[in-house]
C-alpha cells in the first residue's frame, strides 16, 4: 500500500484522463484505436509510443516503458508515487485527503526527509544570519568584490560560514543529533569532532522547486590551490543529477507571467549574476554536463532553452554531450557563443547586459554550432583537412530530422568546401541508408515528383521483377499486396510468365498493356536509369517490401479500430482489442527488424 487509498486513487485517476495528461508532454495522433507519438523516455525518430484511452495505459514499443497516469507523472516529473499523486491531484483540482500510513518504513522515512529538510532549512537561516555579524567581514567584502548586492544576495539566501565549529554546536541547540547533521551532509566527524563541511566558506544554498533547501555550494573566498567550491555530498533529500540551480526562482516565474525560454549556465555565480542583469529565467547545471533527469525538468518548464557554457566549454565532448540531451527531450535548442575564457558573468562585467543580450540574441541551434566548431577543428585549406571537414560535417547533419535544414546546412559546407552540392547530398545520403535508424524507408533522389511513399515502393519492386533482378525473382511476389489497380495488373502479368516458367520482359509487356497503363509503367522503366545505381538496390528493394507491409497493416488497424468503436459486445470487443495489439506488434517488429 502507498499511502492513499484505494477510493482516492480511483477517483484520482477518472479526473486524470491519461491521454490529455499525456498530450500535455507528447504529441499524440489518432491513429487505430490508440493514440501515437513519440516516446517521452527514449530518444526516437518514429512515433512507437502509444497510449491505449479505453485501457488508460501507454505503452512504448520501443522501450516497453508502461503505466499508467500515476507512472507517467512520476517518470515525466523525476517524483516518487505520492508526489505524483499530488501533482495529478492539484491539476485536477481534487483535495488530498489525509494520508493513511499503513507501511510504517513509509512513514518513518517520510518523517527522517522532513527532519533532515528542517536540519538544512534551520542550517541555511544559521548560515545566513552570520553574513549580517560583523565577523562576516571578509565574506562581505568578498561579495563587493563580485559585484552582489545586499538585495541579490537576499534573494538568494546567500550566507557565510565563519568557522568549522558554530554549526554543530547551534544545530544541537537546537536538538538536532550528529548523526542527523551528518545524514543531511552538513556536518563531518574525524577523531570524534565534529565540524562545518563547507567551514569558512561563502553560501550558495541550493533550493529546490518545492522550495526546499537541499544543499549548499561552498565558495573559498581567496584563491588556493585545491577546488575553489565544496558542495554538499549526495544525500537522501539531494541527488545532483536531478537538480538545477535557481529552479525555484525559475518555477515562480512560471507561475507569475509564464516563461518562454530559459537560459542554462554552468555556475552558481553565472546565475546569480545573470539574473542581477535582468536576466531572470536562468538555471545553473553546476558545472557537471547535463543529465537526462535535467533536461526532463527542463522540459516541464519550457521547449526552449539557450546554452550559455564558458567560452572553451565545446572542446569538451561531455558538454556537447549534455546538449544532444536536451534535444532528445524534444527541446529547442540554441548555443550562445561565449568568447574564449570567459563565463556569462565574465561578459555581464566586462561588456555589460547589453554586451550578454547581443550575444544571446545571436545564439545559433545547436547543429549550426556544431558545424562551427569543425570548421575550427579542420584546416579546409588543405586537402585532408577539407575530407575530414565534409565527412564530420555529414555526420552532423544526418542528424537533422528536416530535410529543408538538411538543404540548408549542405550549402554552408558548399560554400565552405567548393564541394558541389549534389555530391555531399549523395554522401549524406549513403550516410543514412547505411546508419538504418531512420525507420521511414530513405526514398531516392528520382522520386522527388511523386508523393505517395508507398507508390514508391509499389513501382520500385516491380521495376524489379521487370527488369529480371535476382533478389527480385527470388522473393515470391504473390504474397506482395499492391494497391493500384495498374500495378496489380502488372504484378498479375510478372506472376503469369513466372509462373509458365517465361522470363519477364519489360518490352513485352509494354506491348499488351493498355494506353492508360502505359504511362506508369513508363515511371517504372524510368527507375531503371544510370540514377539508381547509386544505392544499394537490393536493400531498398527489401525497404520497398516493408514499406507496403506496414501500410497494409496500418489500413487494417484502421478497418478494425472502426469496427471497435462500433461494436458494442464486451467479448468481441476484447477480441478486435486483442488483435489490433497483435498488428501493432506485428509493425513494431517490422520496423526494428529495420
Ligand atoms: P566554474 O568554475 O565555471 O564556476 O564552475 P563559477 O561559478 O564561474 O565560479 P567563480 O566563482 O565565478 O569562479 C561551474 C560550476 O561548477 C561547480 C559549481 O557549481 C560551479 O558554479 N564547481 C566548480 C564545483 O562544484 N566545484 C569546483 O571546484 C568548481
Ligand atoms: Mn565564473
Amino acid at each position: 500500500m502507498k499511502g492513499f487509498d484505494g477510493r482516492f486513487l480511483e477517483e484520482l485517476k477518472n479526473k486524470s484522463d491519461l491521454v490529455s495528461v499525456v498530450e500535455k508532454y507528447v504529441r499524440l495522433e489518432q491513429r487505430g484505436g490508440n493514440f501515437w507519438g513519440k516516446c517521452p523516455f527514449h530518444h526516437e525518430k518514429t512515433a512507437s509510443f502509444s497510449v491505449n484511452s479505453v485501457g488508460q495505459f501507454y505503452y512504448c514499443f520501443g522501450c516497453h516503458k508502461s503505466g499508467d497516469v500515476i507512472n507517467f507523472i512520476m517518470e515525466m516529473e523525476s517524483l516518487d508515487f505520492n508526489d505524483a499523486v499530488r501533482l495529478l491531484a492539484e491539476r485536477a483540482n481534487m483535495k488530498l485527503p489525509e494520508i493513511t500510513y499503513d507501511d510504517e518504513k513509509v512513514k518513518e522515512q517520510k518523517q527522517k526527509k522532513n527532519r533532515a529538510l528542517d536540519l538544512l532549512r534551520d542550517t541555511a537561516k544559521f548560515y545566513c544570519n552570520n553574513l549580517r555579524l560583523p565577523t562576516a567581514e571578509k565574506h562581505n567584502a568578498y561579495l563587493v568584490k563580485r559585484g552582489i548586492s545586499n538585495a541579490v544576495a537576499l534573494k538568494f539566501g546567500v550566507g557565510a560560514s565563519l568557522n568549522f565549529s558554530s554549526l554543530p554546536e547551534h544545530l544541537k541547540s537546537l536538538g538536532y543529533t550528529y548523526q542527523e547533521m551528518i545524514d543531511a551532509g552538513v556536518v563531518g566527524e574525524k577523531n570524534g569532532r565534529y565540524f562545518d563541511e563547507l567551514g569558512g566558506r561563502l553560501i550558495i544554498p541550493i533550493i529546490d522547486r518545492f522550495n526546499q533547501v537541499i544543499a549548499f555550494g561552498g565558495r573559498l573566498l581567496e584563491k588556493a590551490d585545491f577546488a575553489k567550491y565544496k558542495n554538499t555530498k549526495e544525500t537522501f533529500v539531494f541527488s545532483k543529477s536531478n537538480t538545477l540551480y535557481n529552479i525555484n526562482n525559475v518555477k515562480k516565474i512560471k507561475n507569475e507571467r509564464g516563461l518562454s525560454d530559459l537560459i542554462i549556465v554552468e555556475g552558481y555565480m553565472d546565475t546569480i549574476s545573470l539574473v542581477s542583469a535582468g536576466f531572470e529565467n536562468v538555471v545553473a547545471s553546476m558545472g557537471t554536463s547535463l543529465t537526462k533527469d535535467q533536461a526532463r525538468i527542463i522540459k516541464r518548464f519550457c521547449d526552449k532553452v539557450y546554452i550559455s557554457y564558458d567560452g572553451d566549454f565545446a572542446g569538451q565532448k561531455a558538454s556537447i554531450r549534455g546538449l544532444e540531451i536536451l534535444k532528445e527531450e524534444g527541446l529547442e535548442v540554441k548555443v550562445v557563443a561565449l568568447p574564449d575564457g570567459l563565463d556569462p558573468d565574465d561578459v555581464i562585467k566586462k561588456q555589460g547586459k547589453e554586451g550578454y543580450q547581443v550575444l544571446l540574441e545571436s545564439a545559433k541551434p545547436l547543429i549550426d554550432f556544431k558545424l562551427d566548431i569543425l570548421k575550427k577543428t579542420f584546416d579546409v585549406n588543405t586537402v585532408d583537412g577539407k575530407r575530414k571537414y565534409v565527412t564530420n560535417a555529414i555526420k552532423v547533419i544526418s542528424e537533422s530530422a528536416s530535410s529543408a535544414e538538411q538543404d540548408d546546412l549542405l550549402k554552408e559546407v558548399r560554400n565552405v568546401t567548393g564541394t558541389t552540392f549534389e555530391s555531399l547530398k549523395r554522401e549524406l545520403y549513403g550516410l543514412e541508408k547505411n546508419k538504418g535508424e531512420e525507420k521511414v524507408v530513405a526514398t531516392p533522389e528520382f522520386t522527388d515528383d511523386v508523393g505517395d511513399k508507398t507508390v514508391v515502393a509499389s513501382r520500385f519492386i516491380l521495376a524489379s521483377y521487370l527488369f529480371g533482378k535476382k533478389y527480385a525473382t527470388e522473393t515470391d511476389i504473390k504474397s506482395i499486396n499492391f494497391s493500384l489497380p495498374v500495378h496489380k495488373e502488372i504484378q498479375k502479368y510478372v506472376i503469369e510468365r513466372l509462373e509458365s516458367g517465361q522470363t519477364v520482359r519489360f518490352n513485352d509487356l509494354y506491348e499488351i498493356i493498355g494506353e492508360n497503363e502505359k504511362q506508369e509503367l513508363s515511371r517504372i522503366a524510368g527507375l531503371e536509369t544510370d540514377e539508381n545505381k547509386k544505392f544499394d538496390q537490393d536493400v531498398y528493394f527489401f525497404d520497398c517490401l516493408r514499406t507496403l507491409k506496414i501500410e497494409e497493416i496500418n489500413a487494417r488497424s484502421k478497418r478494425l479500430s472502426k469496427m471497435f468503436k462500433d461494436e458494442t459486445d464486451t467479448e468481441k470487443r476484447r477480441k478486435l482489442a486483442q488483435e489490433l495489439s497483435q498488428l501493432l506488434s506485428l509493425k513494431n517488429d517490422l520496423n526494428k527488424n529495420n
